[in-house]
C-alpha cells in the first residue's frame, strides 16, 4: 500500500522518477465568473482577484511541500468566450507577467509555460519568454502555467511529431513508448501531478492534462478561485495525504 506522500510513492508505471518527498500539485482555477456573478461585479472583475489567489498560492507551496505547482489559466476552448472576456483576460495576463516577475523570482517560482503559444499576440509571447528567463533559476517551485493549453491537442501534436520522425525513418514504430509520448508533450520533464484540484465545485478535467493525471488523485473544492487560500489547500493536501494509491497493484 503506497500512502499519497509517503517516501515510498512510486508509480511504476509512468512517473518521472524524483525526489522522494516531491509533491506535485495541478489547479484548474474555476469560479471567476461565479465569484463575481454574486457580488454584482463584472467577470473580469473575478480575474482580477483570481490573480491575487495566484500570488498567495504560489508563496504557500514550498512551505506545503509542494514542489511543482501547474495552473491551468486559459484553455484552448476558452476562446469560445464573448471576445471582450477574452481581451480582458490577455490583458490581465499580459499584465500580470510584467509586473509579477520580480515577485515570482522572490517566491523562488521556476516559470514555464506550457500549451499553443502560436495563437497568441506576440507581445504577449515576448513577455512569457522574457518571464521564463528571469524565474530560470528558481529553485524553490516549478510553476508550469497552462496557456491556450489543450491536452487533446498536445497528444495529437506529440503523434504527428512521432509519425514524422518515423517517416523520415529516424525511429522505428516500435520504439514509440510512453516515455516516447511523455517527451514530446509540453510537460516534458515534469512529474506527473499528484493531485489535480478543482475549484468552484465542477467535478470534471476540461481537457487538462489527460494523460498526465492518469494516476493523479482528484479533489473538489466548493470555493470559488478567488476565496481559495492556503487553508484551502491545506484542507486538500490532508484529503490527499489520507489516500491510497495503488497504481494497479493490490494494498498490502
Ligand atoms: C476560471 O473562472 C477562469 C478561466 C476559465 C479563465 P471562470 O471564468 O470559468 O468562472 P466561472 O466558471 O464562469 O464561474
Ligand atoms: C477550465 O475552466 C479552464 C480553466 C480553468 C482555465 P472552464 O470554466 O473553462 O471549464 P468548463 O467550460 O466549465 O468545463
Ligand atoms: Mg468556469
Amino acid at each position: 500500500m503506497l500512502k499519497a506522500g509517503s517516501a515510498l510513492k512510486k508509480d511504476p508505471a509512468s512517473q518521472t522518477p524524483g525526489a522522494a518527498d516531491s509533491l506535485h500539485v495541478a489547479i484548474i482555477m474555476d469560479g471567476n465568473g461565479r465569484w463575481a456573478a454574486a457580488r454584482g461585479l463584472p467577470r473580469i472583475e473575478g480575474h482580477r482577484r483570481g490573480v491575487q489567489t495566484v500570488r498567495r498560492i504560489v508563496e504557500a507551496c514550498p512551505d506545503l511541500g509542494i514542489d511543482r505547482l501547474t495552473l491551468f489559466a486559459f484553455s484552448t476552448e476558452n476562446w469560445r468566450r464573448p471576445a471582450d472576456e477574452v481581451r480582458g483576460l490577455m490583458g490581465l495576463f499580459r499584465h500580470y507577467l510584467r509586473k509579477e516577475s520580480a515577485e515570482l523570482v522572490r517566491q523562488g517560482a521556476r516559470v514555464r509555460f506550457i500549451g499553443d503559444r502560436t495563437a497568441l499576440e506576440p507581445d504577449l509571447i515576448q513577455s512569457m519568454e522574457q518571464l521564463e528567463r528571469e524565474t530560470a533559476s528558481g529553485a524553490r517551485v516549478a510553476l508550469d502555467v497552462a496557456l491556450n493549453y489543450g491536452s487533446r491537442a498536445e497528444i495529437a501534436a506529440a503523434a504527428r511529431r512521432l509519425a514524422v520522425r518515423v517517416a523520415r525513418g529516424e525511429i522505428a514504430p516500435e520504439a514509440i513508448d510512453e516515455a516516447a509520448v511523455e517527451a514530446e508533450l509540453f510537460t516534458c520533464g515534469a512529474s506527473d501531478p499528484d493531485l489535480v484540484i478543482r475549484t468552484s465545485g465542477e467535478q470534471r478535467l476540461s481537457n487538462f492534462l489527460l494523460w498526465q493525471a492518469a494516476y493523479a488523485e482528484f479533489y473538489f473544492a466548493a470555493e470559488h478561485w478567488p476565496d481559495f487560500d492556503r487553508a484551502s489547500l491545506e484542507r486538500a493536501l490532508r484529503s490527499f495525504r489520507g489516500r491510497d494509491r495503488r497504481f494497479g497493484a493490490i494494498a498490502g
